[in-house]
């Protein structure tokens, strides 16, 4: 694994939550919870990283993630690009580095990447100047660092804590990096019953999460959870695999008020999205009182906000305009 920390041990790459202690999880959520707004307040923002200029580079599709990174750079002030490499260089078979080096020769001083294929992100953290920083985006199944803590922040905002707690995640955790950050996340911040629910094929290897209970029963595995993860069949990541399509998945592994009824009676429903109503949720419970779903994508900027604060705390030290 790149090594995403300085000599002085401070953190300088945002590849990964696996080796990220509880106190350096708690430092980034506590600052995210500084730049969290009501609704209809003005958004939080401030000019450190005036001076400091960031790419994003997204070779898969994504909304919520890119605008929210996009958000979170320009309110604290930076200068933001943004690539979307289907579309552009990438298709003429230029590689990922040289596009970096391009970019870093413009005076890019910090990479959001992401892309389907393994090991990516920590390449580019591997190749670039000492002073530059890498944060993940979404790196294949494998890791998706700021989604994880944008799911603890929304726990810790609705629950009060993580401790204790009980959680399930449902779905396709095989091809999830969503799961597998916060799965981090939640384990080192006290979680220890995490069940995982899905049907065989998308289960993970047994070599994998570990500590995490499993079962082919939703509703033997949701029952008296405190928190319920809902992930979306990940299509673009396999073949083919023995998996019941749509309704069938629906009828045995789809969230319906019915089903929620079995966990605790003030458990929260999660999501990363995008989300297939009717297939692996209800559009009722999505939208539903015990949903904490739109909380997650407003805590994604505030997240983003804290880990790019956090990161390139050296540039700004140095102040940069
Ligand atoms: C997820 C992703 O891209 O991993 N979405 C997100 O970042 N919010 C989950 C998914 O695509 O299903």
């Amino acid at each position: 694994m790149t090594q995403q920390r300085r000599p002085d041990g401070s953190l300088r790459h945002l590849l990964t939550l696996e080796g990220l202690s509880r106190s350096e999880l708690e430092v980034l959520l506590e600052r995210a919870q500084h730049f969290v707004r009501r609704a209809g307040e003005p958004a939080a923002n401030s000019t450190v990283l005036a001076g400091v200029t960031i790419a994003n580079i997204f070779t898969e599709p994504s909304t919520r993630t890119r605008v929210s990174f996009e958000l979170a750079a320009k309110r604290l002030g930076a200068d933001v690009v943004n690539l979307e490499m289907q579309l552009s260089s990438r298709v003429k078979g230029e590689s990922m580095l040289d596009t970096v080096f391009t970019l870093e020769a413009l005076h890019v001083d910090v990479f959001v990447l992401r892309d389907a294929e393994v090991g990516v992100p920590g390449m580019v953290a591997a190749s670039v100047a000492p002073h530059v920083s890498v944060l993940s985006a979404g790196e294949a199944h494998v890791s998706h660092p700021t989604q994880g803590l944008l799911d603890a922040l929304t726990v810790l905002q609705r629950k009060g804590r993580c401790d204790g707690l009980s959680i399930a995640i449902v779905g396709d955790i095989r091809h999830s990096r969503v799961a597998r950050s916060a799965c981090h996340a939640f384990q080192t911040l006290g979680v220890h019953d995490l069940r995982l629910i899905a049907p065989q094929a998308l289960m993970p290897e047994s070599t994998e999460f570990g500590g995490c209970a499993r079962s082919n029963d939703i509703a033997q595995g949701i029952a008296g959870c405190d928190v319920v993860m809902m992930l979306r069949i990940q299509k673009e990541r396999f073949a083919d695999a023995e998996i019941p399509a749509g309704d069938d998945y629906f009828r045995e592994f789809g969230l319906t008020g019915a089903r929620l009824a079995g966990a605790k009676h003030d458990a929260i429903v999660m999501h990363p999205q995008p989300m297939n109503r009717g297939v692996e949720i209800e559009s009722a419970v999505a939208d539903g009182p015990q949903s904490a779903i739109r909380l997650q994508v407003a805590n994604g900027v505030a997240v983003r906000m804290a880990a790019l604060e956090v990161l390139t705390a050296p540039l700004a030290a140095k102040g940069r305009r």
